[in-house]
């Protein structure tokens, strides 16, 4: 079944690109080109790659803790947000 009518792009490929590396819509994009003319299988796209585990797509987005672990983004909470001089 076709997912990207623009390119001819189907599910089976998005999904050997993605057994390959690709988790996000962009990765799927640099590979195949899918998501790159109209937009409009974007959504399906992600629908696809929003199943399991991928590892990449944490490197992608700065997560390093493990799975489960509460994400901090540095200081304490409120720190250097003070309007005191
Ligand atoms: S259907 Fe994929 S870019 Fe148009």
């Amino acid at each position: 079944m076709y997912v990207c009518s623009c390119f001819g792009i189907t599910e089976d490929q998005v999904k050997k690109h993605a057994d390959g590396g690709a988790c996000t819509p962009r990765q799927i994009a640099s590979a195949c080109k899918a998501g790159t003319d109209c937009g409009g299988c974007v959504r399906r796209i992600q629908a696809l790659l929003g199943r399991g585990e991928c590892p990449r797509r944490d490197l992608v987005e700065g997560r390093t803790a493990p799975a489960g672990a509460p994400v901090t983004l540095g200081g304490a909470p409120g720190a250097g947000l003070s309007d005191a001089a």
